[in-house]
């Protein structure tokens, strides 16, 4: 059984997905062992606490620096015995240290449709304000591996939902999560927990 790590920083919506396809024995090959937040009033923690999964908490401030946190942060994941590393919301960039010691072993979660509306400032309702300024008729999300590059690694799965005339962000946020991120998250996690995902070329592929 490989070792699911989840980074969170928000209302860990993502975490709970997770959280209830393991239990609906749908992660296969893998269990969530341990939930790391950024925040220490994150309700991500919450839920970990309640369905019984071991929490810590690492806070940005309390390091000089983003390398210094990236260095905590790769500890702890070395600590906990990570295989799997999955940014369910997690609303740091951690440095490449953390990159290069887990490549091609870490996921996140982007709620568009990469390569639009991503990379740094890209995050949360930001996303979603931006793809309504341009006018978009489509969004959707993104999984992906985490790189040394923001938003940039091998893509693994896409989902797209229609945007509404009268979409808000928060209404366009909403649909997204429930139609495309709660959904293909753990399908990705368990499509890498079953060694069914290979990096070629810059590509990702399942099989
Ligand atoms: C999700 O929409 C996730 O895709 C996004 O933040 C939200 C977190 O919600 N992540 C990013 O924007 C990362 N760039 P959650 O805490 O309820 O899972």
């Amino acid at each position: 059984m490989k070792n699911i790590i989840v980074l969170v920083s928000g209302g860990g919506t993502n975490l709970q997905a997770l959280i209830d396809a393991e239990k609906r024995g749908e992660i296969k090959g893998g269990r969530i062992t341990c939930v790391i937040s950024s925040k220490p009033d994150a309700y991500a923690l919450e839920r970990a606490k309640n369905a019984g999964i071991k929490t810590r908490v690492l806070v940005r401030k309390d390091y000089a620096d983003i390398a210094a946190y990236s260095k905590a942060m790769k500890e702890a994941l070395t600590e906990e015995k990570a295989d799997l590393v999955v940014y369910a919301g997690f609303m740091t960039i951690l440095d490449e240290q953390v990159c290069k010691a887990f490549p091609y072993k870490m996921i996140n979660v982007h709620p568009a449709l990469i390569p639009s509306f991503c990379g740094k400032g890209f995050y949360g309702l930001h996303v979603h304000e931006a793809a309504l300024a341009k006018g978009v008729k489509v969004s959707g999300a993104t999984v992906h591996f985490v790189t040394e590059e923001c938003d940039g690694g091998p893509i693994i799965l896409q989902g797209t939902v229609a945007v509404d005339n009268d979409d808000t962000p928060e209404t366009l946020q909403r649909r997204i999560m429930e139609n495309v991120e709660w959904k293909l998250l753990p399908k990705a996690v368990s499509l890498f927990c079953e060694d069914r995902i290979t990096v070629k070329d810059g590509r990702a592929y399942v099989d």
